[in-house]
């Protein structure tokens, strides 16, 4: 069913063409979507469309309660394999991230069972765990290596992405090369020429595959710093990749300033942030990927988001869905907090999870949004209204989720 007429009694279109300030989200009312060939080639009143697209099919006779664009979770450590459980209960005996990370646990134990991984075991696990994604809505997931922490370990994670984007049947992926999240213990004797490996060998080898469209930076101050960053950052924009910064999860370090100097597409977490940081990435353009989930995971304080808004910068919600600080898969969720632990709008939260998402993605002109020319990624959710998407927690309430027109869950 690639060709067909949708009915929807509100369609949240996230168009800005359609936006107006008493209506950011530019809703439809009684609205209709034509899909041709698993894209959206009309969207508007329904008797318009209908008059205007007749010959196409109806879904239904009875419109859908309420349609979104496909959600898109702009960041998460999506192929990891094993469980952090025994960590998890370390912590709440009291135990703090950081020290464990120290102690040769958190980052460093994924990496251990990704290379004793097959490639059939992780392709199996990540399947799994975009398929329930998909079921609770998400259409668009981005997805970073990092717990391969070699060459060996971090391809074996991307071909894995590789593996998974060519499936029609999951939601798209985006792949993210993370290439500084932890020093493996057998390189901790030198740090430097563990980096410098990664900038002249890792990246590059990479890049040549294709297997990333992002390359991403753990800045912060128990993990790489500033000055570590830059040179592998600056590498992987000359080879015409992007950039992504995981920023002041822990301590400002300036990873935003570092995100601006380099024109990154997103600066990440941003719990600690000062203001001139907050401008520097308005300047620049680059998105704020707010990760409430790790932030509540962590019983950390909110990121300063009246700050972050003042100085103009756009926001993004992702579910940074890991084993270690995020241990959820899903983005709802991430909205849900949002809106409770750090202030955000409704409408902000689904800005945050469709259109601001896609276009930190570089794919603003393709998804997140319901107007003609973009794909038909579209959700239709058993609830009355968009403001109630950031209430049933922990169940889904995505009724349809159609990529390309198709349905890959509900
Ligand atoms: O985004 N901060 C670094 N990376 C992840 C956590 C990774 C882990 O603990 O496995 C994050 O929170
Ligand atoms: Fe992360």
């Amino acid at each position: 069913m690639r060709s067909f007429l949708l009915l929807a009694r509100r369609i949240v279109t996230c168009d800005p063409a359609r936006a107006t300030e008493a209506d950011p989200l530019g809703v439809i009312e009684d609205g209709a979507i034509a899909v041709e060939g698993g894209a959206i080639v009309d969207v508007g009143p329904r008797e318009e469309v209908l008059a205007r697209r007749g010959g196409l099919a109806l879904v239904s006779g009875e419109p859908a309660p309420l349609v979104t664009p496909g959600l898109v979770d702009a960041h998460t450590h999506a192929p990891w394999v094993g469980s952090r459980d025994a960590e998890y209960a370390l912590r709440l005996a009291g135990a703090g991230y950081e020290a464990i990370a120290a102690a040769g646990g958190g980052i460093v134990s994924s990496m251990r069972a990704v290379r004793e991984a097959s490639p059939d075991e992780i392709d199996a696990t990540l399947s799994a765990r975009l398929r329930r994604m998909a079921s609770l809505g998400v259409t668009t997931v981005e997805a970073k290596s990092g717990y391969g922490l070699d060459e060996a370990g971090e391809t074996k994670q991307l071909e894995a992405l590789e593996r998974a984007s060519a499936r029609r049947d999951l939601p798209r992926v985006v792949p993210t090369f993370l290439a500084l999240h932890a020093i493996p213990p057998e390189a901790r004797a030198d740090r430097a020429a563990y980096i410098e490996a990664v900038r002249e060998r890792t990246l590059p080898a990479i890049a040549a595959r294709r297997l990333a469209r992002f390359v991403d930076v753990y800045v912060d101050r128990a993990a790489f710093s500033v000055d570590e960053a830059r040179p592998v950052l600056a590498r992987a924009a000359s080879l015409g990749l992007g950039v992504r910064v995981h920023a002041g999860q822990f301590a400002d370090v300036g990873g935003a300033e570092l995100a601006a100097e380099l024109g990154a597409a997103s600066a990440d977490h941003l719990e600690q942030v000062s203001p001139e940081g907050a401008r520097a990435l308005a300047r620049a353009g680059v998105r704020a990927v707010l990760l409430p989930v790790a932030c509540f995971t962590l019983r950390q304080d909110p990121p300063p988001v009246a700050v972050l808004r003042a100085a103009g910068v756009r926001l993004v919600v992702a579910s940074d869905a890991n084993p270690g600080t995020a241990p959820t898969e899903s983005l709802p969720l991430a909205l849900a907090l949002a809106v409770r632990m750090y202030g955000l709008t409704v409408p902000e939260v689904i800005l945050g999870a469709t259109r601001e998402a896609a276009a930190s993605l570089g794919l603003g002109d393709e998804v997140g949004v319901v107007r003609p020319g973009t794909r038909a990624d579209l959700v239709a959710w058993d609830l009355p209204h968009e403001n109630a998407l950031v209430q049933p927690w922990g169940v889904s309430r995505a009724r349809v989720v159609l990529r390309d027109g198709a349905p890959i869950a509900g």
